[in-house]
């Protein structure tokens, strides 16, 4: 009877044990399934996508737009933006803060390209690691970026050249000062412009140096320019803080009569075209490229096709149409 007993009980254990033994198995097969989901659930599926903007110069006012723009985008699609840039021009800087938004696994990376050999091996990487990379206002067409959004720079260039043109009377001599000499935009810009004069043998560019984006570099260099070539009449500046730098150096050599041109429409030059000092701008639309690369990133992470080139308007702003209102 007792032996009876003690077979029951053993066969409730073994019974128990069984039990315990493939409910655990099914919870861990159930837990290893979620584990697996979460860890390749595409990043973009998170509610909030971080994506990181690096400008050129943090507290450049050309860029101040392009962040507005790209915050803009951001409030409406639900995207977490971090605008970052180093406080002065430099590759070094721009090419570390890129490493590190790579190395943090951001969503998305929207950047310039200032120079190519350092640049398009870093877009790369990214592109490698899974993190959708746009270029903004500078390209970088090696690369394997899913798109550029900003000007047609080369055509921005020759509108440049064609605003000189019709704006410029006999013989002259042409003082060029652009941003940087290794970005891509201001090699385009260079080059339209350069197009454009060429075929009116009247106009010679006769030196061409960089400011290195700075209103004071641009104004030093304009400076030593003028001195050395004193026939130069017409001076161009081909990035957004060249045209002002140029009018400082014109001022404190007395050369007044000088023709300025510019790029963009910062507050300063808008003053200046006003008041006679600067004759035309060509005037991109930063705040445009940072809305649209934006709201681009946020198609690309829904899975839509995305066209890889996006250029945004450009126009020429001179004292006739100077009052109808600015850019944001
Ligand atoms: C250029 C930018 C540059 C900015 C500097 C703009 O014209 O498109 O590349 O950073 O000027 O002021």
């Amino acid at each position: 009877m007792a032996q009876k007993k003690w077979t029951i009980i053993l066969i409730g254990l073994f019974v128990l044990f069984l039990y315990v033994f493939f409910y655990f198995i099914i919870v861990t097969q159930q837990l290893e399934r979620t584990v697996a989901r979460l860890q390749y659930q595409p990043k973009h599926m998170s509610q909030y996508p971080h994506i990181v903007l690096i400008s050129q110069v943090f507290d450049n006012p050309y860029w101040r737009k392009i962040e507005n723009g790209a915050k803009e985008a951001a409030k409406q699609y639900n995207i977490n933006i971090e605008y970052t840039g180093p406080l002065q021009t430099s590759i070094d800087e721009q090419v570390k803060l890129l490493e590190k938004a790579i190395a943090s696994r951001v969503d998305g990376i929207i950047v310039q390209n200032l120079k190519d050999e350092a640049f398009t091996p870093l877009i790369d990487k990214a592109i490698s690691r899974n993190i959708p990379v746009i270029t903004i206002d500078a390209d970088a067409p090696k690369s394997r970026r899913i798109a550029y959004v900003g000007t047609n720079n080369f055509e921005a260039g020759q509108l440049l050249g064609r605003a000189v043109v019709s704006r410029v009377e006999g013989e002259r001599a042409i003082g060029v000062i652009i941003g940087t000499d290794t970005s891509e935009n201001q090699r385009l810009r260079l080059q339209g412009f350069l197009s454009v004069i060429a075929e009116h043998p009247r106009l010679q560019v006769v030196s061409v140096t960089s400011s290195n984006i700075s209103r004071i570099q641009a104004s030093i260099q304009a400076e030593q320019m003028l001195r050395k070539h004193p026939n130069i009449s017409v001076m161009v500046g081909t990035s957004a803080l060249d045209a002002i730098g140029i009018r400082m150096a014109v001022k404190n050599l007395h050369r007044e009569n000088i023709q300025i041109f510019g790029f963009d429409d910062v507050e300063e030059t808008m003053e200046a075209i006003k008041e006679g000092d600067i004759v035309a701008t060509v005037v991109q639309k930063p705040y445009d490229m940072g809305y649209s690369a934006v709201k681009l990133m946020v198609d690309h992470l829904s899975g839509k096709q995305i066209d890889k080139e996006h250029f945004t308007a450009i126009e020429v702003i001179d004292r006739q149409n100077v009052q109808q209102g600015r850019n944001k």
